[in-house]
């Protein structure tokens, strides 16, 4: 099977006009009877192995869970709350569990906390975070309607990248996380993220522009640009929303 899904072009409507704009996206849709002009996600840089794509309905085989019902949520809360696995226990505020509904069928999956995150306790609540509610709000959704979590629970001292024994041992988190949450589709936002939840060294350019698949359930991935990048280079804020279109089109969010 090809690892290619194309997104179709979503035509905005007014709200999501609105929200375009201020994620500072211009779309371009094809006049009536017009063909579009170009694939809506752009082909990535470099082929890279395929990984089976899910499209259809939400795979019946649900991922093993260990401590599923409102019970899991309470008690993996009050470990990553705890945790002293890593070095990083020292230097943080809080750890930074996730937000959102438990219910979601998207979950977004960042890096890590930054120093504002790691202040008040919630992921993606600096100006990337904003981009990231605007992004979000682009595709019709509302924060609380996804669930959003990091790959690491606590700030690395200086924003550095997480380490890899950290994310080593804060892995068995998210995947609780996911086994509680059996998102129907994960968003991985930025490089880290990405490569973190693939277990793969391949440049975030060839990650995105298809969907990859996590997991015995075979979870769709769409893997698109972090915020805070897309803050330095707003120019790839169309790449994605080409990205968010994608994801759209595998799994209606809501
Ligand atoms: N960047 C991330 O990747 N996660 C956050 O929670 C905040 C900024």
């Amino acid at each position: 099977m090809s690892g290619r899904t194309e997104a179709r072009k979503i035509r905005p409507g007014p709200r999501q006009q609105r929200a375009l704009d201020a994620m500072g996206v211009q779309v371009w849709v094809p006049r009536a009877g017009q063909a579009a002009a170009a694939p809506a996600v752009p082909a990535p840089e470099a082929a890279s192995p395929s990984i089976p794509v899910q499209t259809g309905e939400p795979p019946s085989a649900a991922v093993p869970c260990a401590a599923s019902g409102p019970t899991g949520w309470t008690e993996l809360r009050a470990e990553v709350a705890a945790c002293t696995r890593c070095e990083l226990h020292r230097t943080r505020t809080q750890a930074v569990f996730g937000t959102g509904s438990e219910q979601a069928r998207w979950l977004v999956i960042g890096e890590a906390p930054g120093a504002d995150e790691d202040r008040q306790g919630e992921p993606f609540v600096g100006r990337a975070g904003q981009l990231l509610t605007e992004m979000l709000r682009a595709v019709g959704l509302s924060r609380e309607q996804v669930f959003i979590a990091n790959i690491l629970k606590c700030r690395p001292p200086e924003n550095r990248d997480p380490k890899p024994e950290e994310a080593k041992s804060c892995e068995s988190y998210l995947q609780r996380q996911i086994a509680l949450l059996q998102p129907r589709l994960i968003l991985a936002v930025g490089r880290i993220a990405a490569q973190n939840l693939l277990q793969v060294e391949t440049p975030i350019g060839q990650l995105r522009g298809r969907a990859h698949a996590w997991g015995p359930a075979q979870i769709p991935v769409v893997v698109t640009y972090h915020p805070a990048y897309l803050l330095r280079s707003p120019g790839q804020k169309a790449r994605a929303w080409d990205d968010l279109c994608l994801a759209r089109s595998i799994v209606a969010p809501v």
